[in-house]
């Protein structure tokens, strides 16, 4: 614990220091001893559910600064373990950043099945997006030392009945790529990487979630050309648009203007010495809880990853399904209702749950019967099945 402890500190100061920009400009504002900022990074979780947005971009600078001082050569999470680093038989944090390791898009293997030519699709998306998860040490430690990468490690801790948490420094990110040369994209106004197949991907989308609060913190980010950016839900940035609410278009897939960056966070993006490309892209949103105070389900979901649901999503009750059964196996498919029951699911497509997690996903007449792991979705979803070297993500 006190190891976690001193970690979380770590990156904190980390944050700070990152930051300290902003803190400055802040300061100037605010002269009754600590900053705002300061105050966020000490209290952070108090903070967190406060100033949600600005918690939100905070982590983006500290994820996307560059790792090896070139540029936009490489970003911290870049250099963090991978699916295919964690879910094997040995699992391995890597000594050289890998380059990346894309898996096919998850929920749109789903979402073929589902709806092709799905409202709100986005262009670009087809077969070729894909995705990528990495994780910082504390939760890939976490994960391994825990036997939580093989099945036979989930039944295990499903008999232990111990319940998984994880650290308060963990933080995972997940990014939707597309080929750097695909038809309409700017390669200049995209942060660029190179796949272990040697091609150029352009980073499209990208989630991050941190364990600073008990159910994590949701953050989503949309590259700014993503047609259809605020379809449905609107985007909401109240710390670093110059427009906090952008309300959603009736006509679907269209671009919408740019998220022209505030001061506050121009001087963040300074500090931390973030690569141009990194302004194009926007926070869509940020969650912290499955309902608002009157009982309405938060939504957030992002044009890429959750093609075709956006209208339904709930990052947190999604993440909450992530369970596996006494037999070590997941027990929902990807957390998505299916079959669509026609209250939830206006397309009568299966979509997401959102709201309040229901009981019964978890509890038949009080016996558990699905073993949460912390909203952490590749640990039932990636594990070694039994007899086999590499899990479905590896
Ligand atoms: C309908 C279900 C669903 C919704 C909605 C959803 N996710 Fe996920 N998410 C998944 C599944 C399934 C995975 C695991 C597969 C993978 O590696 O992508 C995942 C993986 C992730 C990961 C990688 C870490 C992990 O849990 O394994 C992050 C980070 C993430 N999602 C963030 C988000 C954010 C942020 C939102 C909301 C904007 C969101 N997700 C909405 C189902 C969902």
């Amino acid at each position: 614990m006190i190891k976690h402890i001193h970690r979380f500190r770590t990156m904190m100061l980390t944050l700070l220091l990152v930051t300290g920009a902003a803190s400055a400009q802040q300061d100037t504002a605010d002269r009754s001893g600590g900053s705002p900022l300061d105050d966020l990074l000490r209290t952070n979780h108090a903070s967190a559910l406060n100033e949600q947005d600005k918690t939100s971009w905070l982590l983006f600078a500290y994820v996307t600064a560059p790792a090896d001082g070139r540029g936009r050569q490489r970003s911290l999470f870049e250099t963090w373990a991978s699916d295919h680093d964690t879910f094997n038989r040995h699992p391995q944090w890597p000594g050289e950043p890998s380059g990346m390791h894309p898996h096919a898009a998850v929920l749109q293997a789903e979402e073929a099945r589902r709806m092709d030519a799905a409202p709100g699709a986005h262009p670009l998306v087809s077969a070729q997006s894909l995705e990528e998860v990495r994780r910082n040490r504390s939760t890939f430690d976490f994960i391994v030392n825990n036997g939580l990468y093989t099945q036979e490690g989930l039944a295990a801790a499903f008999a232990a009945g111990k319940p998984i948490v994880f650290p308060l420094d963990s933080i995972e990110v997940k990014g939707d790529w597309i080929p750097a040369d695909s038809p309409g994209v700017d390669a200049t106004r995209y942060h660029i990487t190179v796949g272990t197949d040697g091609k150029r991907y352009a980073l499209a989308s990208m989630h991050i979630t941190t364990k600073l609060i008990p159910n994590w913190t949701w953050a989503t980010f949309e590259h700014e050309d993503n047609a259809g950016r605020c379809d449905y839900i609107g985007c909401h940035d109240s710390f670093g648009a110059t427009l906090p609410q952008v309300a959603p278009f009736s006509a679907l897939g269209q671009r919408y203007p740019a998220c022209l960056k505030s001061p506050a966070l121009r001087a963040v993006f300074a500090k931390a010495g973030l690569d141009q490309a990194w302004q194009h892209y926007c926070l869509k949103g940020s969650q912290m809880d499955f309902t608002d105070s009157t009982g309405q389900p938060i939504l957030l979901g992002n044009t890429i990853p959750e093609k075709g649901m956006v209208n339904t999503a709930s990052c947190m009750t999604c993440h909450s399904r992530a369970a596996f059964g006494k037999d070590g196996l997941k027990t929902s498919e990807d957390g998505s209702l299916d079959p669509a029951p026609v209250a939830s699911c206006p397309t009568g497509t299966p979509c997401s749950p959102n709201g309040a997690p229901n009981p019964d996903w978890f509890w038949l007449h009080n016996v558990p019967v699905a073993m949460q792991t912390d909203f952490v979705w590749a640990i039932p979803y990636c594990a070694v099945p039994t007899g086999q070297e590499v899990g479905p993500c590896g």
